[in-house]
């Protein structure tokens, strides 16, 4: 396997991307600190939740705000800065954190999405490692967000529908279309339950699993309790899975 320094993480919505990269971002910056980069690249927002991090600006606001300025609206126009998105990152333990955050005014998803990967374009260059907690879907795909992550780390549970949307979205990844690059692409399943078949399912759509996680009471009481998932205890079940997933990816690890 090509050497990995950039994972994506994609997913039907409700999988467990969140949790994923959270623990990618903490597991590699506790590695790697100061060379870790996070990026959130979901609307919704949610790294700043579970990393505990305060985020005083995301991508969406710094658009907004440059386009309400003359002088730095032909800055935009020019090509945004990298000084300009250096001082939007919140800053974590070994790790930044850039936030694309809530388009400011409806139909500019597309504008902001740009912005954002501008900003992991020019900054991924300054870390080692990039994480980025992708939005549901293969729409940042085809946007191009993620166009040369390393690897694409696809989460499903254990229903078919799940399954049915990483496997398309595995499909416009292979496909290398519209100047997609992603190297490699791994199947990662949440909520694992041994009771469950899940050989049969997996035929059906035709994939094979790279990772697992099992269903873990503390992710749940973390959740419930609003608590970043840093203080997770390491050897509870999934920053164990994740360890393992990191360690087939980054050898040295
Ligand atoms: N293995 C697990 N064990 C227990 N709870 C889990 C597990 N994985 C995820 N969860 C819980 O399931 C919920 C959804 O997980 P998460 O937010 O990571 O999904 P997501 O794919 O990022 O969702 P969204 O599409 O909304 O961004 C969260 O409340 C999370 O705490
Ligand atoms: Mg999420």
């Amino acid at each position: 396997m090509e050497k990995i320094r950039s994972i994506a993480v994609t997913g039907k919505g409700g999988t467990g991307k969140t949790v994923v990269s959270t623990l990618l971002i903490r597991l590699l910056s506790e590695r790697f600190p100061g060379r870790v980069l996070a990026i959130d690249a979901d609307s919704a927002m949610s790294l700043c939740y579970t990393t505990g991090l305060k985020v005083d600006k995301t991508v969406s606001q710094l658009r907004s705000e440059l386009l309400g300025m003359r002088q730095v609206r032909e800055e935009l126009n020019n090509g945004p800065t990298k000084d300009l998105m250096r001082s939007i990152l919140a800053h974590g333990k070994g790790f930044d954190l850039l936030t694309m955050g809530r388009p400011e005014e409806p139909g500019c998803f597309c504008a902001c999405n740009e912005l954002l990967r501008y900003g992991i374009d020019t900054l991924a260059g300054d870390y080692d490692y990039v994480v980025i907690d992708g939005e549901a879907g293969p729409e940042q795909l085809n946007r191009r967000v993620m166009k040369s992550v390393d690897c694409l780390l696809v989460m499903a549970d254990m229903s078919a529908r799940s399954l049915q949307t990483a496997a398309g979205i595995i499909a416009v990844a292979k496909a290398g279309e519209n100047n997609i690059d992603v190297k490699a692409t791994g199947l990662v399943l949440n909520r694992v339950r041994n009771d469950q078949p899940k050989e049969e399912l997996l035929k059906k759509v035709g994939l094979e699993v790279f990772g697992e996680l099992p269903e873990d009471a503390e992710v749940n009481k973390f959740d419930r309790e609003d608590r970043t998932l840093f203080d997770l205890p390491m050897d509870s079940a999934c920053p164990q899975a994740v360890l393992a997933i990191l360690k087939k990816l980054i050898p040295e690890f």
